[in-house]
């Protein structure tokens, strides 16, 4: 069968998500289980979201607005853009396989930090092989090191991608530094700031959301996603903000009909008010912060972040630790496949979701240190 498959796609290490609930369920025959392991929002979407998708329901028979222009529209007034800056995809991973396919000539490479969202790797890598994919390091505190990228803007690096927030370790670059960067990328080069955690920043007045930067600059693209903070993860819905060529050009490759019309419906309601937005952020705040100095309390290291999920780092086998947080009813994600086989993250949850888990992580360790 291999001999019939395009050589890149072997290299590619199928994408490790958080195993289901229902699956711990059945495996363990238990009755309890949380997962904090995908960085969702734990609070349910508010009643206008779901009325929407209701009313939608009786039109399913017909495919969606291949061009989601209300989706768009909204989008556009939200963020103070023109419609023609908007592309909405099935979430914003379907947008950085878009980008890849796009932009990444024969050669050239995507350059990003190490210790980011896998999605950057892989799909890289199932679209030109395992060379066309270099990441720099990191700093000292498991940051996005700007010098160390661009120091490897060479010739063939094609595509960069900031993540910030990062995911998987949390840490937010100072809006100084994001700006001289900026700066630094020459213009025959595709800049992608993924923004999809900028919800939780702490201080948004120093957050460079790189609205302003796309308008004079075609080679800037913005990821936004509605599967974190609007809490629409099962509905996959991301977009990316760009100048109008950018964006123009991008269409040529977008799947017809990617976006669902219970999604467009949804995320359309979603952006009808911030109430839930800004609730789901104080909620977050609040329990990050107890999450936090109960790990910390705990003995570990944990990384401080602007996002709603923590990175720490259990100084036990991770692997036997996730097994056995498994087989107590908790999924949450060790991060050997982001290239930290030492940590593990966890997404900030409801408050008795985190004390379940405080808890079994105690028994653990316990267990583990015996
Ligand atoms: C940094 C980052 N970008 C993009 C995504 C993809 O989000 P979605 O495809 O759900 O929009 C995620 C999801 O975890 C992420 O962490």
């Amino acid at each position: 069968m291999e001999k019939l498959v395009n050589p890149h796609v072997l290299e590619v290490s199928p994408y490790r998500p958080g195993k289901p609930v229902e699956d711990i369920q059945r495996e363990f025959g238990l009755a309890r289980v949380v997962k904090l392991a995908s960085n969702e929002n734990m609070l349910p979407v508010p009643e206008n979201v779901r009325r929407a998708i209701g009313d939608e329901i009786s039109q399913l028979q017909y495919y969606p607005d291949s061009d989601n222009y209300f989706l768009r529209r909204r989008i556009a007034e939200y963020n103070g853009v023109g419609l023609e800056n908007v592309i909405v995809g099935a979430g914003s991973v379907e947008i950085i396989q878009m980008l890849i396919r796009t932009f990444l000539k024969p050669g050239e490479k995507v350059l990003t930090s190490e210790k980011t969202f896998s999605l950057y790797r892989s799909a890289t890598i199932e679209f030109a092989g395992t060379a066309a994919f270099v990441e720099a390091p990191m700093d000292r505190g498991l940051c996005f090191d700007l010098e160390a990228i661009a120091g490897r803007i060479d010739d063939a690096a094609k595509i960069i991608f900031i993540t910030n927030p990062n995911n998987p370790t949390g840490t937010i670059l100072p809006g100084a530094a994001v700006r001289a960067f900026i700066e630094r990328v020459p213009p025959e080069r595709i800049l992608v700031l993924d923004n999809a955690y900028q919800e939780y920043v702490d201080d948004p007045g120093d957050y460079v959301n790189g609205l302003d930067e796309i308008k004079n600059r075609k080679n800037v693209i913005v990821l936004r996603t509605f599967s974190k903070v609007y809490g629409l993860a099962g509905l996959r819905v991301g977009y990316a903000l760009a100048h109008r060529e950018t964006i123009a050009i991008l269409n040529r490759v977008k799947p017809p009909f990617n976006v669902t019309r219970i999604g467009q419906r949804a995320a359309i309601a979603s952006l009808e008010s911030d109430e839930f937005k800004e609730r789901s952020v104080g909620l977050n705040r609040r329990n990050k912060a107890k999450l936090l100095s109960r790990l910390q309390a705990m003995g570990l290291r944990v990384i401080p972040s602007q996002t709603n999920f923590l990175l720490f780092f259990p100084e036990v086998d991770v692997e036997g630790l996730n097994l056995s947080l498994l087989k107590r009813g908790v999924i949450i994600r060790p991060m050997a496949g982001f290239g930290i086989p030492d940590a593990m993250r966890v997404s900030v949850g409801l408050e008795e979701e985190n004390d379940f888990f405080i808890t079994m992580l105690g028994e653990a360790l316990a267990e583990m240190k015996r």
